[in-house]
């Protein structure tokens, strides 16, 4: 092969290398190998030459032919070997990173709060009774004695919802108490012969934990919150035993001997007499303060007869606490919105 050949095949390796992309690639293949390109070209310049020459010269050029296609396959090769390495790299997962746990889940502190208030009152023997939250009329006042004209119904103002009628709308029911009603009149349709009988029925004791709704909105008031309502409803069940059960409550709740309660006189249409039940912390942040926890009084004769029981032979008291108050009195926390914003960097304090 003579010089000129040899400097073709170098050009060409040079060219070839110097493509980036395959189609950089075909454009220079096209320069030497292509219809028009060199080879073609120093194969019509053999025209002119002898049979001998034209082998000799013919050798030639197709071994330079071949060397520039090897030359090219070599460099097609090398840029499907950078393409795919590419792809490789880009694709590639990274075994080696630590999988994406899944943060462990936990109870909201309300509902912390609420487990606690069914433990220690269970303990107590009380029922746990759940109820409807969008509530009648009737239950959520008037068989609580609270008439369509009484006053008391103005601090409740509430959410109204579709269905029931004018005179006995639907409602989100404004506290647990409707509880009272429903879960008496049960009981007592559980145990009709019993009483139709004359015999003792056997006491109603149950506390009802669930949400209630007012239109109320600050710090410490939000439109929706919660109550846990008491009943204990026996033939012989004083306010002396209402000032026990709840005294022994909340020193358990808090984990306090020491702590203070004081029952305030106070007005329910449904407990006659009423009272706000304060505590007092003796030690601690709180100390010294009064805080109102829960109303409560014995239920009025009116409640007992909705119940369909006898006012003259039962008799018994009711109370209604906050669970988001002790919540925030539990804890520490001064802002009931907190517990309803959902943010977990919050709420995962508590578990
Ligand atoms: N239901 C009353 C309220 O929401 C609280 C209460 C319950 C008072 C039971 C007395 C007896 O304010």
């Amino acid at each position: 092969m003579n010089d000129e050949l040899e400097v073709l095949i170098g050009n060409a390796t040079t060219a070839f290398a110097a493509a980036g992309t395959p189609s950089d690639l075909e454009n220079a293949k096209a320069q030497f190998l292509g219809k028009s390109g060199r080879i073609t070209e120093l194969m019509k310049g053999m025209a002119s030459l002898s049979v001998d020459e034209k082998k000799s010269r013919g050798a030639a050029i197709n071994k330079a032919k071949q060397a520039i296609e090897a030359a090219l396959n070599g460099r097609r090769q090398a840029l499907a070997d950078e393409e795919l390495a590419k792809q490789l790299k880009q694709e590639a997962l990274d075994v080696t990173l630590p999988g994406r746990e899944r943060g462990n889940g936990g109870l909201h502190p309300v509902s912390l709060t609420l487990e606690r208030i069914e433990g220690i009152f269970g303990s107590m023997g009380f029922d746990v009774a759940e109820g409807p939250e969008i509530e009648s009329d009737w239950f959520n006042f008037t068989a609580l004695n609270t008439p369509a004209d009484h006053p008391a119904r103005s601090m409740h103002d509430t959410f109204y919802v579709e269905g029931g009628s004018a005179e006995a709308p639907n409602l989100l029911r404004t506290h647990t108490s409707p509880m009272q009603i429903r879960h008496a009149v049960q009981h007592v349709k559980r145990y009709k012969s019993v009483i139709e009988a004359g015999e003792s029925m056997p006491e109603i004791r149950v506390i009802a934990p669930g949400r209630t709704y007012r239109v109320d909105s600050d710090a410490t008031h939000s439109p929706m919150f919660h109550q846990c309502e008491g009943l204990w409803i026996g033939e012989n069940i004083s306010f002396k035993d209402l000032k026990f059960v709840f005294t022994d409550f909340c020193r358990t709740f808090f984990e306090s001997d020491d702590l203070v309660l004081r029952f305030r006189p106070s007005y329910f249409p449904f407990t006659e007499p009423s009272a706000e039940i304060d505590i007092q912390f003796q030690a601690g942040p709180l100390a010294g303060k009064w805080l109102e926890v829960a109303g409560s009084g014995q239920v009025h004769p009116n409640v007992v007869r909705n119940m369909g029981l006898d006012p003259e032979r039962y008799i018994g008291f009711a109370f209604g606490m906050g669970p988001d108050r002790l919540t925030m009195l539990r804890y520490g926390v001064n802002d009931l919105r907190l517990f309803f914003d959902g943010d977990v960097r919050f709420l995962s304090q508590f578990n």
